[in-house]
């Protein structure tokens, strides 16, 4: 799958978005190295604290289905002016799986950013923290 496809399969997922608090829709898209993807969409909660964001759903949809350590790149983006940057929460999470993951990050005119994950989150706490 090239970016391009991957960012607007993520620009795609807006429209799953479950959004009736913040109405801030974010997609995600995962691609794995045998080129699977899994997709993800914000979905919100009345307890609000329960929401999960978009490129959380993605993830625990790949770990979910047997995807761990063959994390190639993620798209995730919005339609606010400004680039959708992952939350703290999603680059800890990520990070578990794949400090060095290749990030496109997008906003609403379509453009792209791309990153990596270590630049997001430097001297990120992970699994070899704990031997
Ligand atoms: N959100 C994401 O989906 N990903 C992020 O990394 C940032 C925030 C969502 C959570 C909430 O539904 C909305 O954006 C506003 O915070």
């Amino acid at each position: 799958m090239t970016d391009y496809d991957l960012v607007e399969l993520a620009y795609s997922m807006l429209s799953r978005s479950y959004v009736p608090y913040s109405k801030f829709p974010v997609g995600a898209a995962l691609l794995c190295s045998d080129g699977s993807v899994f997709t993800g969409c914000n979905v919100e909660n009345a307890a609000y604290g329960s929401t999960i964001c978009a490129e959380r759903t993605a993830l625990v949809k790949a770990v979910s289905e047997g995807h761990r350590d063959d994390f190639v790149r993620l798209a995730v983006v919005g339609e606010s002016s400004d680039y959708c940057w992952p939350c703290g929460a999603c680059r800890q999470m990520l990070y578990e799986f794949a400090p060095e993951l290749e990030l496109l990050v997008g906003r609403a005119d379509h453009t792209v950013t791309r990153l990596k994950l270590s630049d997001l989150l430097p001297h990120g706490f992970g699994p070899k923290a704990l031997t």
